[in-house]
């Protein structure tokens, strides 16, 4: 099974991004073939500072490679390195309603937030399909925001092979339940958009201040508390054990403490947690040349699938190169 995502470089990854979507990246491609890219033509919708583009883009790749992403075994690339995506998300997007587009809660959600209504960011989930089936993916992994992009694609492909035959792979999404959606400092889902957020790597100073300064209601110490509706609560599901979870659950429902306390534990948690990883991404830090010799050698291996399927979609809607200056005129091979 080929397994297939992409991440923005919109900003410094954080614990939403991990255990939404990261965390499968990683163990996926231990059992599967993994392909994954960091998109920065998908951040162009946004329009980042040209020079902030590529910081954030080797950002990404340092978060990747530092947490255990296996180049060996992993295809792992920029997208924009790749850009045969573009010419097949043309073919796409003339297969692609207006009205599909139209549904998508995403451009609704990003306009509302204040970027502008460009065509780019109209047309991004005909771009991600693009993504997807240039690689020919079987799985695609993702967070919950993700679902309604994977069903667009989903129905451009069966668009596209109902027109020209069967030309493409149907992909299927993977969205983990237990943590459809990781809360961020606000309580709102965590994302970069909202200022919300723990990044993976946040020095130790911020991420203690930033956990204690969380949203919490403004229950007494002495009172009982309800954990499932304390966004403190919900991040500490994802770090502690079950016999820790269940004691704090304890404490909560009896009373007598207060959110510093369940605060301060959280911040020790996803410090450990990330521990491991930090000596890791600081001497990768050191030898970018390395990376981007990583991200040069994923791009070449994504090409060559990405080339390939992109002339079996040419021939599939009719498209004929012009041959060379005196080379003979046969047809494109299909
Ligand atoms: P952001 O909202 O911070 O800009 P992205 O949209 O770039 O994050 O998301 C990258 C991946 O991480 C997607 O697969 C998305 O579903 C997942 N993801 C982002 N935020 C969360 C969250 N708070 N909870 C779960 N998954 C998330
Ligand atoms: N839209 C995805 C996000 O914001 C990123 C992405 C781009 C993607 N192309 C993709 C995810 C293809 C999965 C497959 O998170």
């Amino acid at each position: 099974m080929r397994v297939l995502s992409g991440i923005q470089p919109s900003g410094r990854l954080h614990i939403g991004n991990y255990f939404g979507a990261m965390q499968q990246h990683l163990q996926l491609q231990s059992e599967h073939e993994g392909f994954y890219f960091i998109a920065d033509y998908h951040a162009l919708t946004s329009n980042p500072d040209p020079l902030e583009l590529e910081n954030r883009t080797i950002d990404v790749a340092l978060d990747y490679l530092a947490l255990g992403l296996d180049t060996e075994r992993t295809v792992f690339w920029r997208q924009s390195d790749v850009p045969e995506v573009l010419e097949l998300a043309w073919l796409l997007s003339c297969v692609t309603p207006m009205g599909l587009l139209q549904r998508c809660v995403s451009f609704k959600d990003k306009v509302a937030q204040g970027l502008s209504p460009t065509h780019g960011l109209f047309a991004y989930p005909v771009l991600q399909a693009s993504d997807i089936l240039s690689f020919n993916a079987d799985i695609v992994p993702v967070g919950a925001d993700q679902k309604q992009h994977i069903e667009v694609t989903r129905d451009i492909t069966a668009r596209f092979n109902t027109t020209y035959g069967e030309t493409f792979v149907l992909p299927e999404g993977r969205i983990l339940d237990s943590v459809a959606v990781v809360p961020g400092l606000d309580g709102r889902k965590m994302s970069k958009s909202y200022d919300n957020t723990i990044e993976i790597f946040e020095s130790e100073k911020t991420c203690k201040k930033k956990i204690m300064r969380m949203v919490t209601d403004s229950t007494p110490v002495e009172d009982p508390k309800d954990p499932t509706r304390c966004n403190v609560f919900a991040l500490l599901k994802l770090f502690a054990d079950a016999a820790e979870l269940a004691q704090w659950e304890t404490r909560y429902r009896r009373g007598g403490m207060g959110y510093g306390e369940s605060k301060k534990r959280l911040a020790e948690l996803v410090l450990d947690y990330f521990e491991p990883y930090r000596q890791k991404r600081a001497d990768l830090a050191e030898n970018l040349d390395y990376v981007r010799d990583c991200l040069r050698d994923g791009a070449d291996r994504a090409r060559t699938v990405a080339a390939e399927t992109l002339n079996r979609a040419r021939g599939a809607v009719g498209l004929v190169a012009s041959p060379a200056k005196g080379v003979s005129s046969d047809p494109v091979p299909r």
